[in-house]
């Protein structure tokens, strides 16, 4: 069914109303990757053994695969972790108050969802703040929002997780909630979780809130299935890196020459995606100037995503201040979603 001009227009009015997007500036200097694009990519490909930094998955190809990922019968983490927000955003709602929620990458619009419904249902006042470093999903993102929500503002910064967390303004509710779900903390090293949580700390203000959903570790080949699921789309979404960096850098990866390796790595509990050489071959990338050797059955190493022991991870938050006033999980306690208050 069609609606009438005139609805849509006043609909359109009253959106951009209710949006703010603002550009975060860098007070630094501009970092390496910023001066030298690909600077990474150099670094990554003529380091022993090789890496490529997670953030090349995502192209608007890349994109769209994470979503089919997260729909994946054998990827359990996102339905996981919906079904705890389902069961407890209203608890969530009711000890936050009226807040700021501040979103650390725009995330599925499904969990978005569920806490906007939660501070909907229980009549709390609620400014949606998402971050993320494309202007263009952002506002797309933010409109259909505001389609869906009539008393919702939205409030969205363009920028890095790094920049928003240095730049946030004051709230101009009475506290702020900052939200990283989705487990994107696994993908993070030791050290460079470490430093975010820190980062999380010395954002927020005595009393406000760190909401955190975290996969937990558990048996080898459920994990192993998760990310090597029978349809392949992991497999294609791993691949697809290489076409990103093709068209990114004037490359010449063969997509066919390599193969998509997940493995658990237990004494590390984390799983580690690769991406291996069939065949001993050179590639170069002419943006970057850069030629790289292969050896047959050499790998890159292109993603970690870790599983936390639930105990470690609450008393790293406590370390941080960070302390966990609510710690839920699903009947399997394969996922957990805390909720922190900073002392
Ligand atoms: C974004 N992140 C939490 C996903 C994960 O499970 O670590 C990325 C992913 N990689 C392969 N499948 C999903």
């Amino acid at each position: 069914m069609s609606t009438s001009p005139s609805i849509d227009q006043s609909k359109l009015r009253s959106v951009e109303h209710r949006l703010r997007l603002e550009h975060l500036v860098s007070p630094t200097e501009p970092s390496d990757d910023e001066l030298h694009p690909g600077s990474d990519v150099v670094r990554g490909l003529t380091q022993t053994p090789k890496t490529l930094p997670a953030r090349y998955f995502y192209d608007d190809r890349g994109s769209e695969l994470f979503e089919l990922i997260c729909e994946l019968p054998e990827y359990y983490l996102t339905r996981t972790e919906t079904e705890i927000l389902q069961q407890y955003a209203g608890a969530i709602a009711e000890i936050t108050g009226a807040c700021e929620l501040i979103e650390l990458g725009s995330g599925s619009s499904t969990k978005t969802r569920i806490l906007l419904d939660a501070y909907q249902d229980s009549g709390q006042e609620l400014i949606y703040c998402p971050i993320d470093i494309s202007a263009g999903i952002l506002e797309s993102s933010a409109e259909r929002l505001l389609l869906d929500y009539p008393d919702l503002h939205i409030h969205g910064f363009i920028g890095t997780y790094e920049l928003a967390l240095q730049k946030l303004p004051d709230s101009e509710l009475p506290t702020r909630v900052i939200g990283f779900i989705g487990s994107t903390l696994g993908n993070l090293n030791p050290q460079a979780c470490d430093l975010f949580l820190q980062q999380i700390t010395d954002a927020l203000k005595p009393g406000e809130y760190f909401l955190l959903g975290i996969d937990l570790h558990k048996a080898k080949a459920q994990l192993e299935a998760a990310y090597n699921d029978s349809q392949g789309i992991t497999a294609e979404f791993n691949l697809n890196m290489l076409r990103h960096l093709n068209r990114r850098f004037d490359g010449d990866f063969d997509l066919t020459q390599f193969e998509h390796v997940a493995v658990y790595n237990e004494a590390q509990r984390q799983v580690e995606m690769h991406l291996k050489s069939l065949r001993s071959q050179t590639i170069h990338l002419k943006a970057l100037d850069l030629t790289v050797e292969f050896e047959a059955g050499e790998t890159i190493l292109s993603e970690i995503s870790r599983k936390f022991d639930l105990d470690k991870m609450q008393h790293l938050l406590e370390s941080k201040g960070l302390m966990p006033i609510r710690v839920w999980t699903d009947q399997n306690q394969w996922f957990s979603v805390l909720l922190c208050q900073l002392k």
